[in-house]
């Protein structure tokens, strides 16, 4: 069996990243969440000021983007990667609310693309690896030999974050989160840069019925036909 690059883009919440995370340890794959890496800069941003209230200090945040260090390390009690910013798990604090409704407009930032793409690039040097993202088959990885572009309806994604949220014990109130989504989607749709979009070459994968059984039976198919 061929070592391959698997891009898996999508909307918000729509499972991406459990299936990619699942397809990564079945088949001994690296896993890159790179929505966590534009969550990373944004808690950062948060914590120190550069993304105070709604208004975003793009200078500082341009300058300082280079001191911002972003990796991922197992945790062996879940089995799945942490994201760590500058050597400090924050793996819960970006699933937050305040990430979640503040991340797009970093998102949308040029230098912060392209700096995160440099990242992910590097990352992916070496075949073998699972990203999921919004980009990841149109510009990280444009030669990818499995894309995959995932979607399902606002509502029902909006109610399995709605679950996350409750499960880790964290206040959520699904109307907010609902809005949440539909903003994002709407911001990731018409940003200027890199704009949520299907590659040509991707297989489109709609899961608002399916199980995640299911749709983990369909991704391991897609991923035995391009690997053989
Ligand atoms: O997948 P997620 O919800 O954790 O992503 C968080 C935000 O980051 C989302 O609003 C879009 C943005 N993002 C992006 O612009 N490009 C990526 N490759 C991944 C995420």
């Amino acid at each position: 069996m061929k070592k391959i690059t698997i891009a898996i883009d999508g909307f918000s919440s729509c499972g991406k990243s459990t299936m990619a995370k699942d397809l990564a340890r079945e088949v001994g794959y690296i896993y890159i969440d790179s929505g966590a890496m534009y969550r990373a800069v944004t808690l950062y941003s948060i914590e120190n000021g550069i993304f105070d209230r709604d208004v975003i200090d793009t200078e500082r945040l341009k300058k300082e983007i280079k001191d911002i260090h972003i990796s991922f390390r197992l945790n062996k009690e879940t089995g799945r990667p942490d994201t760590y910013l500058n050597g400090v798990n924050v793996e819960n604090k970006i699933r937050s609310m305040e990430v979640s409704s503040k991340v797009s407009p970093i998102s949308t930032l040029d230098f912060v693309r392209e700096a995160m793409v440099a990242q992910q690039q590097t990352m992916g040097n070496e075949k073998g690896i699972v990203m999921d993202g919004r980009d990841i088959g149109t510009t990280v990885f444009p030669d990818a030999e499995l894309k995959i572009f995932v979607t399902a309806t606002p509502e029902i994604r909006a109610q399995r974050r709605y679950d996350e949220l409750k499960a880790k014990g964290q206040e959520a109130s699904f109307d907010e989160i609902l809005e949440n989504v539909k903003q994002r989607d709407y911001i990731d749709q018409n940003r200027e840069v890199s704009p949520l979009r299907k590659a040509e070459d991707a297989l489109l994968l709609d899961n608002t019925d399916l199980s995640i059984e299911e749709q983990k039976k369909w991704l391991f198919e897609q991923f035995n036909k391009v690997s053989k």
